[in-house]
């Protein structure tokens, strides 16, 4: 991808929701080097996060902290910044925390979803990319990748919180948005994402990182789960490639306004052989314990389509597997031991945009 193709962003009113997350902050660095003038959106970084503060992302956008559940106020953001796009991606993140907090789950996912439509609907924002996961689709045991017209669904709280939020776009769409030609809407759907600077809790690589930096035990659930890895650069590429489009109205309107950014199926492989990857690429030795999980209900394997992209978007991955855990250890260890966070954060975009 040429970094040339991503210059509509220049100067442009940009607000990402969810800016102190992992994918919200690599969204707002990469926007913040095209030039665009950035409005985050989200609660205040989480008390192991990192990333926000080594990319000294508050001296770069304007950070607003407001909880997107309260309608009058994101309301009165919105109104007054009267972004050229919103990229949404504010959400409760992890499946296991949706057992521990479902009402917690379901409100920011699909009530505060709902609140960005509104408000997009209310002050007739041109543009949105409306983050979901992979994991909105119903998960019936097929082999095969998930395409963007499958059946939506959830066992899990999580999953079923991000099916919710497609379907709550869906009649947004069609009650609103498809009447209205000055608006340009879509749903995207990514993989397993990994990246330098995630520290979230109860996610394989974060967890793998933290036992080898402070050297206590590793212990893993699901071993023999299958996963669409992919680096954290290649769904954000897509989603500013997707809203380039949006924006230029470079897309049919008879396209259906759902998106899979998802790797290769070669991409795709056991939580076991990512630990192990991460382990090998770090250098040292350690020991993987495996414990299984019985309550934690989660699809054992899951690879979604990313045919679409490919040929409406010309979007397509980058980045192979190998160099996917490199790129993500060698982040880490800049950051812990030569405390260069942000200068690897622009190398690495630098060095996809060349591929
Ligand atoms: N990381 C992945 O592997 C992955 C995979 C598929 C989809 N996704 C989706 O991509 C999006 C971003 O994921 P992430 O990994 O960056 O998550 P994250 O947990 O690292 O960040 C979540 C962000 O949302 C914000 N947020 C949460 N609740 C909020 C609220 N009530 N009001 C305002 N802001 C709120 C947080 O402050 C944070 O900025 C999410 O929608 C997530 O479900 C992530």
């Amino acid at each position: 991808m040429s970094i040339n193709k991503l210059q509509t962003y220049k100067n442009l009113k940009v607000i990402v929701t969810g800016s102190t997350g992992f994918k919200g902050t690599w969204l707002c660095y990469w926007l913040h080097l095209l030039n665009a003038k950035v409005v985050g959106i989200a609660l205040k970084p989480e008390k192991d996060s990192i990333l926000f503060k080594k990319l000294l992302l508050s001296r770069k956008i304007k950070q607003i902290y407001l909880d997107i559940n309260n309608l009058k106020k994101l309301n009165q953001v919105i109104k007054k910044e009267k972004p050229d796009i919103i990229f949404h991606l504010a959400a409760q993140s992890v499946v296991s925390e949706s057992y521990a907090n479902p009402i917690g789950t379901i409100t920011t996912n699909v009530l505060g979803s709902a609140n960005i439509l509104e408000v997009v609907r209310i002050n007739e924002i041109k543009n949105l990319v409306y983050i979901t996961s992979d994991k909105c689709y119903l998960n019936d045991g097929r082999k095969t990748s998930y395409f963007e017209n499958d059946t939506l669904g959830g066992e899990d709280l999580y999953s079923a919180s991000k099916a919710c939020a497609e379907l709550v776009f869906e009649s947004y769409h069609k009650s609103f948005l498809l009447k209205n030609k000055k608006l340009s809407y879509a749903t995207t759907r990514a993989g397993n994402v990994i990246g330098g600077g995630d520290m979230k809790k109860n996610r394989i690589v974060p967890d793998v990182i933290k036992s080898l930096k402070n050297k206590t035990p590793l212990i893993i659930r699901s071993p023999n789960s299958t996963r669409p890895w992919q680096h954290v650069l290649e769904p954000i590429s897509g989603y500013l490639k997707l809203g380039e489009m949006l924006m230029n109205r470079k897309l049919s309107s008879s396209i259906e306004p759902n998106w899979n950014f998802g790797p290769n199926t070669i991409n795709c492989r056991t939580v076991i052989h990512v630990v192990k990857e991460v382990i090998s690429c770090w250098g040292e030795e350690k020991k993987i314990n495996i414990v299984k999980n019985k309550e934690l209900k989660e699809a054992k394997l899951l690879m979604i389509a990313n045919r679409k992209a490919k040929k409406e978007l010309d979007w397509s991955p980058t980045l192979n597997f190998k160099e996917t855990i490199k790129m993500t250890v060698e982040w880490y260890k800049n950051c812990f031991f030569e405390n260069n966070a942000e200068e690897t954060t622009r190398k690495q975009i630098e060095y996809f945009l060349r591929k």
